[in-house]
């Protein structure tokens, strides 16, 4: 069951210079300051009475979410996701808390449901009739289950080497699958080209403003899962940014209506050794020396990511880092943690857990704080 919300004061910015985009028209990004939209709340009137706490999907928190009509929403089920305590691995490595939020349980196995739930129902509010997108393989998967229950067409631009299981649900959803040779941003290229040339919306990470609003939901429950009092530290597994971002702004939002008080965590981005643009941009690195290669761990080969920016802000304000892990440590992280706790984590779930060991052998997590790991997907959609 879903309320009314007042949305209606809800403005679409440029983060870098302001600007703002009419919020009732289709938009993309900033061509001002070429950066994401935003959505920005002037007004957030929200008490704790307006959580929908009979719904259980991130739809509970639809008095955050810049939708104009209840009708346009298109769900599955998503969001509500547990966090699950790994006690025996705490206890190994003596630290005071190990939380795991698991996002392998959304509808099409992955977190990306939450994103591409909130942006398709603003598609279908916007009256969009056929979307495209470059995507790892959760992403696809996911814009071709949300299409095929809105009535929405679909293309999906996967690398060529992505998981048999990964392609094959998007042909069932009923959506038209390009492989393309090469990494995410080969496929982003051509999303942009049949863009231009077939008139199709590009739903581009980050280059549609409204998945990000569906990743919000994701901070927003960790916060009332754990009784407004937030982990010291987050590690997230990060490719476009989405996630990261998204829960940022939850955060912030939820200081702004006054229901978390306390200090926010800070966050970590995890990537891979093979590519890793974010390390480069942390330590200022020269761009050019950055040689993207595939990964195990699929949704973090992203080599371009759009919202570097933004990325490197949440690291800042929040105190943050970044680290990379191997591809032989993102096996060794899915053994460990299915034979110790009995979860069988994603690779790029198996990251977090990864860059956490290196993080307290380092010190920069003490082992009096509270840790938050994320599964962002299914491994079983691996094969
Ligand atoms: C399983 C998984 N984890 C993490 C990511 C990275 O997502 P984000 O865009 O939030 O950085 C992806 C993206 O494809 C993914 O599929």
């Amino acid at each position: 069951m879903i309320a009314n919300n007042p949305v209606a004061i809800a403005v679409l910015q440029c983060p870098n210079c302001s600007k703002e985009y009419d919020i009732q028209q289709v938009q993309s990004y900033a061509t001002c300051c070429n950066q994401p939209l935003v959505t920005r709340f002037d007004d957030l009137n929200i008490t704790k009475a307006d959580i929908l706490t009979n719904d259980d999907s991130m739809w509970r928190y639809r008095a955050f979410l810049p939708l104009f009509e209840d009708d346009n929403v298109v769900s599955l089920g998503e969001g509500w996701t547990k966090i699950l305590s790994l006690t025996k691995l705490a206890q190994k490595h003596n630290i005071n808390s190990l939380l795991l939020k698991d996002e392998s349980t959304n509808p099409t196995g992955s977190f990306k449901a939450r994103g591409i739930s909130m942006a398709v129902s603003k598609a279908k509010e916007l009256g969009i009739n056929h979307c495209v997108i470059p995507t790892a393989g959760n992403a696809g998967g996911a814009l071709a289950a949300y299409c095929a229950k809105a009535d929405i067409g679909a293309t999906v631009l996967m690398p060529a080497h992505t998981a048999e299981t990964l392609k094959e649900e998007c042909r069932l959803f009923g959506a038209e699958l390009i492989l393309v040779d090469g990494l995410i941003d080969a496929c982003g290229k051509l999303a942009r080209q049949l863009s231009t040339e077939k008139g199709y919306f590009d739903m581009s990470t980050l280059k549609e403003p409204y998945r990000l609003e569906g990743k919000k939901t994701i901070g927003l429950e960790i916060a009332e899962q754990l009784d407004w009092e937030l982990p010291d530290v987050i590690i997230y597994p990060t490719g476009g940014g989405t996630g990261l971002i998204g829960m940022w702004k939850a955060f912030r939002e939820l200081q702004a209506v006054g229901w978390l008080t306390g200090k926010l965590p800070r966050m970590v981005i995890v990537q891979t050794e093979n590519c890793a643009p974010m390390m480069h941009h942390f330590h200022h690195r020269n761009i050019e020396d950055f040689k993207p290669r595939a990964s195990l761990a699929l949704g973090l080969a992203v080599p371009y990511p759009f919202a570097t920016d933004l990325m490197l802000q949440v690291i800042e304000e929040s105190k943050g880092t970044v680290r990379t892990v191997s591809e032989q440590d993102l096996l060794e992280g899915i053994k460990l943690v299915a034979s110790e706790e009995g979860y069988l984590l994603s690779p790029e779930g198996s990251a977090t857990y990864m860059a956490f060991r290196k993080l307290l052998n380092e010190q920069w997590i003490g082992e009096e704080e509270n840790v938050m790991l994320f599964n962002t997907g299914s491994w079983y959609k691996y094969r």
